[in-house]
């Protein structure tokens, strides 16, 4: 496995690949792997002749009050399990903004400004600039990102068609944990007592499933549903939301292309899910009864 630091290596690397017409397949990641990014990677394999992913703490989509200076960087660890998955290459810049705090950068509207948009100012023009300059960088022909993020997924392929930039977003369905908590980076700030309260927000997206899958189409009702399971455990939500898939706009009534999308902190920790309404596919696991 290749591990370059600086762009202009990673475009070496890869030119032969290239000229081969090998097809490149990026997960960009911002590290300290878990079995989530290691299922993008078993995807990104499916796609692609060469597996491509890319590590980076990215500063520009933190707030000034969030845990950039505190999020893990298991450089080691991560490069072991990327070796482990067969990945071809990574690429590990220190820093992708040397000339300091860029000059040109993406700016997102108002599919942004909502949902997390609202309580993190600027994260998805952050979002979007690193991984606009990955995709210059890479020039990968897939790129994989997990549906956990939801809104950042909409955004990037928005991002794709509203740039024409050449190359095919695929999204991998959330992994969970045995109890259904979806798999971040950030479940490792829980406690012992907050880890047993966050399932709580699947059980919660899953009752207000069913609930519709029982016939409630209404908005009101569903979203009350899901905010008694919360209260109930002392869980106020940052938002609780059903929003279309396409544009992240609350619809007039429930419908299946429809996701349930919540965030709320579990003690300090921000932690973010969602679920398609209609659980048309079955729940994608290590052990978790749909
Ligand atoms: O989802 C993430 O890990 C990050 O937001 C991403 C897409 C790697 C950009 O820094």
């Amino acid at each position: 496995m290749e591990v370059c630091t600086h762009p202009k290596g990673v475009q070496q690397w890869l030119t032969p690949h290239r000229q081969q017409h090998q097809r490149i397949a990026l997960v960009p990641t911002m590290g300290c792997l878990h079995a989530g990014h290691l299922k993008l990677i078993e995807q990104a394999h499916q796609h692609g002749d060469l597996v491509v992913v890319s590590i980076y703490v990215n500063p520009l989509q933190f707030g000034a009050n969030e845990d950039l200076d505190r999020y893990p960087r298991p450089l080691e660890a991560d490069l072991r399990a990327c070796q482990d998955a067969g990945v071809d290459m990574v690429f590990a810049p220190a820093n992708l903004y040397p000339h300091g705090q860029p000059q040109v950068m993406l700016h997102t509207e108002t599919m942004a400004n909502r949902l997390c948009g609202i309580h993190r100012t600027g994260h998805f023009d952050g979002v979007l600039t690193v991984v606009s300059i990955l995709f210059h960088i890479i020039q990968p022909h897939y790129a994989l990102f997990g549906e956990k993020d939801f809104q950042q997924l909409r955004l990037i392929k928005r991002m794709v068609d509203d740039l024409y930039m050449p190359v095919t977003i695929i999204p991998v369905a959330t992994l969970r944990e045995h109890d259904g908590l979806a798999m971040s980076s950030r479940n490792r700030y829980l406690s012992e007592s907050e880890r047993a309260l966050a399932p709580a927000i699947f059980a919660t997206l899953r009752s207000m499933q069913r609930l519709f899958c029982a016939g409630e189409t209404s908005v009101n009702p569903l979203i009350q549903h899901g905010l008694k399971q919360l209260t109930s455990q002392n869980i106020t939500p940052e938002y609780l939301e059903i929003v279309q898939n396409e544009d992240l706009c609350p619809p007039h009534k429930a419908h299946a292309a429809c996701r349930i999308v919540i965030a709320c902190k579990i003690g300090q920790t921000r932690l973010i899910d969602n679920l398609p309404i209609q659980s048309d596919n079955p729940i994608q696991s290590v052990g978790v009864q749909p």
